[in-house]
């Protein structure tokens, strides 16, 4: 779940820019027996995180679906000063 956070920091947002890269940041926290995890990164102007249409026959789109159905609905975003921040959960 984190690498696809990760992955999607990188691919698409500004932190992955060829020209320009920029920091991906990542913040792992836990409580009890739950795990929570933030990746800041330097947010895009054309996209945000997304559930993609559903499509049997696509070949991207998935991966915040799984991330969806694996911390139960968990997760989101948000902007700030400093880029966006994505974060889910997962345990109990
Ligand atoms: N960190 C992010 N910043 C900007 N847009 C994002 C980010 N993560 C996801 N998205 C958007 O949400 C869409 C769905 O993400 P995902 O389900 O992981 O599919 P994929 O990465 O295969 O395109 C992406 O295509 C992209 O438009
Ligand atoms: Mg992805």
């Amino acid at each position: 779940m984190a690498c696809e956070a990760i992955t999607n920091a990188i691919r698409h947002s500004d932190s992955g820019d060829l020209e320009d890269p920029g920091t991906a940041t990542v913040v792992v926290s836990g409580a009890g027996r739950t795990v929570r995890v933030e990746v800041l990164d330097a947010s895009s102007p054309d996209t945000a995180p997304r559930l993609a249409d559903e499509d049997l026959e696509a070949v991207s789109g998935r991966g915040l679906h799984l991330l969806d159905i694996l911390s139960g609905g968990r997760w989101g975003s948000c902007d700030g000063d400093h880029g966006r921040t994505v974060w889910f959960e997962a345990g109990a």
